[in-house]
């Protein structure tokens, strides 16, 4: 949906949601309050349910909002964020490639967008790290944030962990599920990932043109269903299946919006220390035993001692020397 009809969609679910308080109403009413014809009416019962609201019609009676949405709809998104960046724009989507690419062009066309939201409900070429498929039904949160950050070119790897930290806050405010963060930037429960962070970037030596951060959360999707259509090793779960019913997209998607703002904030405020602090403090990682996994292999065994000053992972071998890694998946011995 696009902007105009979007805007002439809202209109008529306000109209709906107060007429609905006394009860149904008649699709002929419905259109003389709006201004539109009977058919238009329809067509917009039709698409609020698209997006998600209840309508009930019954015949004789007319049409009721008996549910408002769930699903992360911008006009939603607007009403209750609390931004002033993150945000300012955001495009919406039923079905996309990938919000990714979608996030990555608007940012080459618009050098002014900072803050810009792209959302899908579905994707068909979802795009995880590493040049995996990100397998992206129905159900689960996808989306891109595309920034202009303000932060020196160098501390760009801290945003996998701005993101990661954020997401991890917001799920645990809207579902209170015991969640782990898992370097690089896998959001965990019970061991299994949950939800994942990528990053595309355009800077220079000094300055960073843009970011844009993918981010997504297997929210109420089937685990099983993404594992059987994903290349990974790792086990995957989903809120819906941890919790055994369904979330509120649009609450955690706000949520997390809100708290990506907040952690890019204290990012430019306090700098990269503050950020791994906050990530440290939420992570069981640290002193756990771990295999670094390169290309599909095990490359490096020891105990994860530390997150350096760029985001690297610290592991101390068992020959007792010490590397840092700066790419790859991990293993973790809890
Ligand atoms: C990972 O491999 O853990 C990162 C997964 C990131 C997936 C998100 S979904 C929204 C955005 N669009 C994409 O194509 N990928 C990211």
């Amino acid at each position: 949906m696009r902007k105009d009809s979007d805007r002439r969609m809202v209109e008529f679910l306000t109209i709906l949601e107060s007429a609905s308080a006394s009860g149904h109403v008649s699709g002929q009413i419905l259109a003389s309050k709006a201004g539109i014809s009977r058919s238009a009416v329809w067509k917009h019962v039709r698409s609020l349910r698209l997006c998600g609201y209840g309508v009930e019609s019954v015949h004789g009676l007319g049409y009721r909002l008996v549910r408002e949405t769930t699903a992360p709809v911008p006009w939603e998104l607007k009403k209750r964020l609390k931004t002033s960046v993150v945000g300012s724009q955001i495009v919406y989507r039923q079905v996309a490639d990938s919000t990714q690419a979608i996030a990555v062009a608007i940012a080459d066309k618009f050098p002014q967008a900072d803050g810009t939201v792209v959302i899908a409900e579905e994707q068909k070429s979802g795009r995880g790290r590493m040049r995996r498929r990100w397998f992206s039904p129905p159900g689960g949160l996808w989306f891109s944030v595309l920034l202009r950050p303000k932060v020196p070119t160098k501390e760009i790897t801290m945003l996998p962990f701005v993101a990661a930290t954020a997401v991890r806050d917001a799920i645990v405010e809207t579902t209170n599920l015991h969640l782990d963060l898992k370097w690089p930037n896998d959001i965990m429960v019970s061991g299994k990932k949950v939800a994942g962070i990528l990053l595309d970037i355009s800077a220079e030596a000094e300055v960073v043109n843009y970011a844009v951060i993918g981010i997504g959360v297997n929210a109420n999707t089937d685990a099983k269903l993404i594992a059987s259509r994903v290349d990974s090793s790792q086990a995957i779960t989903s809120l819906s299946d941890e919790l055994e019913h369904e979330v509120n997209r649009l609450e955690l998607a706000v949520l997390i919006l809100e708290g990506l703002e907040r952690y890019l904030n204290l990012l430019s405020l306090r700098g990269p220390s503050a950020i791994i602090a906050e990530w440290i403090s939420k992570s069981a990682m640290l002193g756990k035993r771990v295999t670094v996994v390169q290309n599909n292999k095990p490359v490096y065994e020891g105990v994860a001692s530390d997150i350096s000053g760029d985001g690297s992972l610290v592991v101390i071998l068992d020959s007792g020397s010490k590397i840092l890694v700066t790419s790859g998946d991990l293993r973790v011995r809890y």
